[in-house]
């Protein structure tokens, strides 16, 4: 084993003075839900993506069951949807008793591909939900063509501007952003759902607190809700983030270009494609494709024991054995989506790395693939 200076972690928030004073004040407070703090967190998300409203709730899969639901989506129906994603996607589908039907992604962005989704669109087909993969937009100006319901799973894509140079969330759809501590930003847990329209927003907020009309009494609910409310704890969290959301999202972005060099030269590495102006990334995560005659789960074990954290990212969702025993998936169904799923690894990659730090990850990585 060759363990060079301290383990670096696979990811890390920075949380700071700022975060911490402003979670005091609401403890002190004493106001710990449904304060104040809610609708500005959501109003101040909703300016940096140049959205018209933003609903905050619990996670990024709540926000994804709320928007479905809000899209119509119910018994039998089926969402288009990638198999190269958290599988939180696909479950929240299955969440309303409809079918996640998948269909395989782009070689080079890893998102779903527009032309294999719109090969399996059919009568019963409610919406589309494509990923903005590893903070990389999804081609939303294909999808808009096939004249759906788009709901879009922006949860790692925050800071991230499309094609024809909107920032994802801006869009229209509803966009959904999630908050766990390897996030862009974080809450701890938490999401948003941003969208253009005020009824929709009308519709997640009752959803997310039980169903309640917003002129309703305390106990009065007029719809099946849910407790899929964020704290005022997290949205304080959620308010000293964004605060600093540039220097940290410059911070990704700073890692993302040193390892683009220290990588260049390791023989058949790849590395995460280029993005064409002004379309920009959302750095989330530093992933790399093995080339085809390594063993990934080898090199993970092997980086693992120089103190180099690394996993394999993403599994092909239709693989999983609730996918498969659920719905009959096999491999071969998706052979782009499965042949990237197969040699992908995350390196370790926070807005605070130091270029030693990628150093000792690329080091390391050349040693164990012997290139
Ligand atoms: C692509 C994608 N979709 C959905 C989610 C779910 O978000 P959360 O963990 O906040 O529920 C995540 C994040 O973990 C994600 O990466």
């Amino acid at each position: 084993m060759v363990l060079r200076g301290e383990a670096i972690p696979l990811a890390r928030p920075v949380i700071g003075d700022l975060e911490i004073e402003r979670v005091l004040e609401v403890v002190r407070s004493g106001r710990l839900s449904l304060g104040p703090l809610l609708g500005e967190f959501e109003r101040e998300f909703a300016r940096r993506v140049r959205a018209s409203h933003a609903s905050a709730v619990s996670s990024g899969t709540a926000g994804l069951h709320l928007a479905l639901r809000a899209a119509g989506v119910s018994d039998g129906d089926e969402v288009v949807t990638s198999p190269f994603s958290f599988v939180a996607s696909a479950n929240v589908v299955v969440y309303e008793r409809a079918r996640p039907v998948f269909a395989d992604i782009d070689p080079v962005t890893f998102n779903l591909d527009p032309d294999a989704a719109a090969a399996v669109v059919t009568e019963r087909t409610t919406a589309l939900l494509p990923v903005h993969i590893f903070g990389y937009p999804a081609d939303l100006t294909a999808f808009e063509r096939l004249g759906l319901p788009i709901v879009e799973d922006a949860c790692e894509a925050l800071g991230a501007v499309d094609a024809d140079g909107v920032p994802v969330g801006g869009r229209g759809h509803p966009a959904v952003f999630g908050f766990y501590a390897n996030k862009q930003i974080t809450t701890g847990e938490g999401g948003i759902v941003t969208t253009a329209h005020a009824a929709l927003k009308q519709r997640i907020d009752s959803e997310r607190n039980q169903g309640r009309a917003p002129d309703m009494d305390w106990l009065d609910h007029d719809r099946l809700g849910f407790n899929y409310r964020l704290s005022e704890i997290a949205c304080a969290l959620g308010l000293a983030q964004l605060e600093h959301l540039d220097r940290l999202l410059a911070g990704r972005e700073r890692v993302a270009a040193a390892y683009g060099e220290a990588l260049a030269e390791i023989d058949g590495v790849e590395l995460p494609c280029q993005e064409p102006a002004p379309l920009r990334r959302g750095w989330f995560v530093y992933v790399i494709q093995l080339p085809r005659d390594i063993d990934r789960d080898s090199t993970v074990r092997a980086l693992g024991a120089r103190g180099i954290p690394s996993k394999p990212y993403f599994p092909a969702v239709h693989l999983m054995s609730y996918y498969r025993e659920r719905f009959g998936h096999r491999e071969g169904e998706f052979p782009v989506c499965e042949d990237v799923a197969a040699r992908s690894i995350a390196l370790p990659f926070f807005p605070e790395m130091t270029e030693s730090q990628v150093e000792r990850v690329a080091e390391s990585l050349r040693e164990v693939l012997g290139r």
